[in-house]
């Protein structure tokens, strides 16, 4: 695996490469990220990732100092993993200038749920997934179900802005006892990481109630609220939604998805599942 540091380097290494599978990362890379790659390798001759952490989508209270950094492990795992490219710019690489030019996304795809409670996050992900689009400039690009409404906004912005890129969603990896894998699970402390997979209990529970016929909906949710509540949790949402648009379902909305977010301790953690 080439490693390259700059945006020139990535380029002259990617002239002539044939199809190219993009998977864009922060680091700190689990199982559910080395899914994404096998899967890269199979729909292009060759396969680059990026890691970066973007501060342009981190709010002034969030982690983006203590997220962590763990460039050796992750160029390790990327190799075994058959990455052929893997780009690790610095931020004077990629924002050797304030950053003035923003994608700005639909504001109804982004005042709700995750964008709610995290203001200007999905603008940051879309402006640094355009700029790396531009850097890479893949034919097809990978990203996991599991940030599911950064999934959305990101479709709908190669739809928009007609970016000749195909979008393939990664199913979600999860640990034997039902939790997500994600980056912050590392924040959880011995007890809360026993706690955490009931969240994606909830979200299983609220499936299982509405196969089985119920339609009460504000009921299910409320009920998986206060079931975390209960056990110690700070919830954020737990929500039925229609899966095209994340928006409340409407009559006849056959395709659906529960996406729930709570605080445990001081670590935030977001699920979903497709109903
Ligand atoms: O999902 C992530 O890790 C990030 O939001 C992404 C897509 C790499 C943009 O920084």
């Amino acid at each position: 695996m080439q490693t390259h540091h700059t945006i020139a380097g990535l380029r002259a290494a990617l002239a002539g490469a044939g199809r190219v599978a993009f998977v864009p990362t922060m680091g700190n890379l689990h199982d559910g990220h080395i899914a994404l790659m096998r899967e890269a390798r199979t729909r292009a001759d060759v396969v680059v990732a990026s890691i970066f952490v973007n501060r342009l989508q981190f709010g002034p209270s969030e982690d983006f100092d203590k997220y962590p950094r763990t460039l050796a492990d992750d160029s390790a795992r990327l190799a075994a993993a058959g990455v052929n490219f893997l780009f690790a710019p610095d931020e004077k690489e990629m924002y050797p200038a304030p950053q003035h030019y923003h994608v700005e996304p639909d504001p109804a795809h982004v005042n709700i749920l995750e964008g709610a409670v995290r203001p200007g996050h999905f603008g940051g992900v879309a402006t640094v997934v355009l700029k790396l689009f531009n850097i890479v400039r893949p034919d097809v690009a990978l990203f996991g179900k599991k940030d599911y409404q950064q999934l959305m906004v990101l479709r709908n912005m190669v739809r928009e802005l007609a970016l000749p890129i195909e979008i393939v969603a990664g199913e979600t990896i999860r640990a034997d006892d039902g939790l997500a894998l994600s980056s912050r699970n590392g924040y959880l402390s011995a007890a809360e990481r026993a706690e955490a997979p009931r969240l994606s209990r909830q979200l299983a529970w609220i499936r299982e109630r509405i196969a089985t016929g119920e339609r009460d909906f504000l009921r299910l949710e409320t009920e998986a609220v206060a079931e975390l509540a209960a056990h110690g949790w700070h919830p954020d949402y737990i929500t039925i939604r229609r899966r095209s648009d994340l928006q409340a379902p409407g009559k006849g909305d056959e395709a659906l998805v529960v996406l729930g977010a709570a605080r445990l301790g001081a670590t935030r953690l977001i699920d979903n599942l497709e109903i």
